[in-house]
């Protein structure tokens, strides 16, 4: 097959809204509900939540249009995109798939705990308000060497499913139900968190930002997490634009995935943080904050056991969207490329990336000990590599590749449909690829190495 074949072949999405929520379906999960608020707990509160406006303004909808225009242009995925235009630079789009599939990999693990905790609220195994019985649930759960990794593997099984069936089925009809079923869920628990006594001095902590807290690591953990939770700097969005028509309004949606993620964040964050001050958690608590700060909240309201259960199942829904995206990323690089067939590539890239999780999933217990860079566990330095240092160095070289090689002009030939559709923001965005952006993750990036 030549290259022109293989894109009048390519599968599309079903419709305009079709692929804004598969978009947004990949932005919104652990990322946003999971990442975000421990983040932001670990990182200050209100000083990381600032910074990481800033860097969603001048970066995050910088590339999301970037990597939007790269895709559809190319209709490749993300190597064979830079590869058409400019052969030497497939290796941005290398980057960006060796990071999704390390996040991939410990996102399964986290996967699986969502789970393990769609069954234990099934059992209403947690169904107290007592923080040490609902921490001791959680840690005797994840220090476990066996159990999670089984979960685990459930997860990457229900990801490895729905990839296989291709990207415009099932994805695309479930997302349109449980996407605002999320959003409505994710209200409701927003709503009894913020009326819990004790809660104003948690929604304090995440939006009254104390400026003395901002430092390197704060702004090299806001630039990761605006990488993360927006999918980019690997392709991903490459690769989803790739399915595109050419009558889409390109620049219209690189906003609205932005705001539909930030928002999906914030409530996460609001959900959360006031939560873990009204029970006397430690906002630092890390990774298991939502698994422990959570469940207090539900016992804490009418019907709490109904509400977990079906918590737990959105997230699970919003977890495999966005893990699905992850798979994607490289089963299509290997479909595309090494002209496998594509349910041989998924089984195979699962099984894999499946082995290359069990060392996260052990580092919660028998593992907790071994460190790797910067005294983190596994699990950590997985996410520290991809999410702090690949995924910025692939948006830095997008940038480069945008601005500077493949250039201003044709991009924005892209961006506007051949001149079809206005784009008020053209220059501006211009300013933005060339400079801001790419300067701005420098400095972000060194400052945070140091
Ligand atoms: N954005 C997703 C989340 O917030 C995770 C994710 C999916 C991701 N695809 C990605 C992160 C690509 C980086 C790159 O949970």
């Amino acid at each position: 097959m030549n290259l022109n074949d293989q894109q009048q072949n390519r599968e599309q999405w079903g419709s305009k809204v079709g692929f804004i929520l598969a978009a947004a379906g990949s932005a919104v999960g652990l990322g946003n509900l999971w990442k975000f608020p421990y983040t932001a707990g670990q990182n200050g509160g209100g000083a990381f939540v600032l910074v990481y406006f800033a860097i969603l303004i001048l970066v995050g909808f910088t590339l999301m249009l970037a990597e939007l225009i790269l895709g559809r242009h190319t209709q490749l995925n993300a190597i064979s995109a830079y590869r058409k235009i400019k052969e030497k630079w497939a290796w941005v789009g290398g980057i960006g798939i060796l990071a999704s599939y390390l996040i991939l990999s410990f996102y399964s693990v986290i996967g699986g705990w969502v789970v393990n905790y769609i069954v234990k609220s099934m059992t209403g195994a947690f169904n107290t308000a007592d923080t040490e019985v609902l921490s001791s649930i959680f840690v005797n759960f994840i220090t476990n060497p066996i159990q999670p990794i089984i979960y685990q593997a459930i997860f990457v099984i229900l990801t490895l499913g729905i990839v296989i069936g291709g990207v415009s089925g099932g994805i695309e009809k479930y997302s349109k139900i449980l996407m605002p079923g999320l959003f409505v869920m994710m209200v409701l628990i927003m709503i009894r968190s913020v009326t819990l006594p004790g809660a104003s001095e948690g929604i304090k902590y995440l939006l009254l930002p104390d400026f003395s807290k901002i430092d390197g690591n704060v702004m090299l953990a806001a630039l990761g997490q605006v990488f993360f939770s927006l999918s980019l700097g690997m392709g991903v969005i490459i690769t989803y634009g790739s399915y595109l028509g050419k009558d889409e309004n390109l620049p219209q949606s690189s906003f609205t995935i932005p705001l539909i993620d930030t928002i999906i964040a914030l409530l996460a964050g609001l959900a959360i943080l006031p939560a873990v001050f009204a029970f006397g958690f430690d906002p630092a608590g890390g990774p298991g904050l939502i698994f422990i700060t959570l469940p207090a909240v539900f016992s804490q309201m009418p019907l709490g056991n109904v509400f977990a259960l079906l918590f737990f199942l959105l997230v699970l829904f919003a977890a495999l969207t966005s893990s699905i995206s992850l798979l994607e990323a490289s089963v299509s690089y290997v479909v595309d490329e090494w002209k496998m067939s594509r349910k041989k590539a998924t089984f195979i890239l699962s099984f894999v990336v499946f082995l290359l999780g069990v060392p996260s999933s052990l580092a919660q217990g028998p593992w907790s000990h071994i460190k790797f860079i910067r005294g983190l566990d596994f699990l950590d330095s997985m996410d520290f590599i991809a999410s702090n240092l690949l995924l910025p160095i692939g948006g830095f070289f997008l940038c480069i590749f945008i601005g500077w090689v493949w250039g201003i002009e044709n991009a924005l030939k892209e961006a506007t449909n051949d001149g079809k559709i206005s784009f008020k923001l053209a220059k501006f965005w211009a300013f933005l690829i060339k400079w801001v952006a790419p300067i701005a993750i420098l400095i972000v990036f060194i400052q945070g190495l140091k």
